[in-house]
């Protein structure tokens, strides 16, 4: 079965509605997240791609590639040949991640339709994957994480890196408290009314406002089977860049 058949013989057995909330928002996507974290998202993305990059490897998995920023902002930096992938299950995202590629034609991604539970490529296939702010999609409250991660787990070498850029929780508490204030009436106030997605933006506050911490993400990693993981906290912790190794 291809990927596409195999994914949609899973929807049928089970409920995705992630997958419809990331279908429908893409045309003004890209547009609000750089404008509710004041483009600090691009920063953030560029301080992963220094991560992902680390060590030259050879070959790169941008897990949830969604519009494909992380994988082509690293395809623009990687100057030594190497194989970079973008993987969603989002087939609209994946029309404005190739459209942003002709920007870019001698800069190679292949965007290709997966599921995270169930990912199209051999065992110890990369050498690094990275995810930019769809960590917590995979892991908060969904009851698909084990399955999640150990796909992940499965597609790195072994030795192998993987890089997450999420939103976090400051922790001083009088700033958590004013982030998710901010999350709860700016972002999804706003965040609605501009996507006209009330539900995209009802879970994106939620999520981020109860995602964990970086302690708690560093156990779930470490559960998983990877074997160190380390962080670096971004805007005084709101988001962070976690590093684990297989
Ligand atoms: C918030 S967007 C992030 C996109 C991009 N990485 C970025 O930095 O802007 C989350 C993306 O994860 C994708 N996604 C969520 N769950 C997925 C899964 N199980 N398999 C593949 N893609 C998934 C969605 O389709 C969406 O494109």
């Amino acid at each position: 079965m291809e990927p596409k058949e195999r994914h949609q013989d899973r929807q049928q057995k089970q409920d995705r509605p992630l997958q419809d909330i990331f279908t429908d928002v893409p045309p003004k996507y890209d547009l609000i997240n750089r404008l509710f974290t004041f483009r600090m998202d691009e920063h953030w993305r560029k301080r992963a791609v220094k991560e992902c990059l680390k060590g030259q490897p050879a070959k790169i998995l941008d897990l949830c590639t969604g519009t494909g920023d992380l994988a082509l902002r690293m395809a623009r930096k990687a100057d030594w040949g190497c194989q970079i992938t973008g993987v969603d299950f989002s087939d609209t995202m994946l029309e404005v991640a190739r459209e942003k590629q002709k920007l870019w034609p001698d800069k190679q991604v292949d965007f290709v339709f997966g599921d995270v539970a169930d990912l199209p490529f051999e065992t110890a296939f990369f050498d690094t994957a990275g995810i930019s702010f769809a960590f917590r999609n995979l892991t908060f409250e969904n009851p698909d994480t084990p399955e999640f991660l150990s796909e992940i787990l499965r597609v790195i070498k072994p030795g192998g890196k993987f890089v997450i850029v999420e939103s976090s929780q400051p922790g001083s508490g009088i700033y958590r408290k004013f982030f998710h204030a901010y999350m709860k009436h700016v972002v999804r106030r706003m965040g609605s009314w501009i996507s006209g997605n009330r539900e995209a933006y009802q879970y994106f506050y939620y999520s981020v406002s109860h995602f964990y911490t970086a302690a708690e993400l560093k156990k779930l990693l470490l559960d998983a089977g990877f074997s160190s993981v380390s962080h670096i906290p971004l805007a005084g912790g709101a988001a962070a860049i976690h590093t684990a190794i297989k």
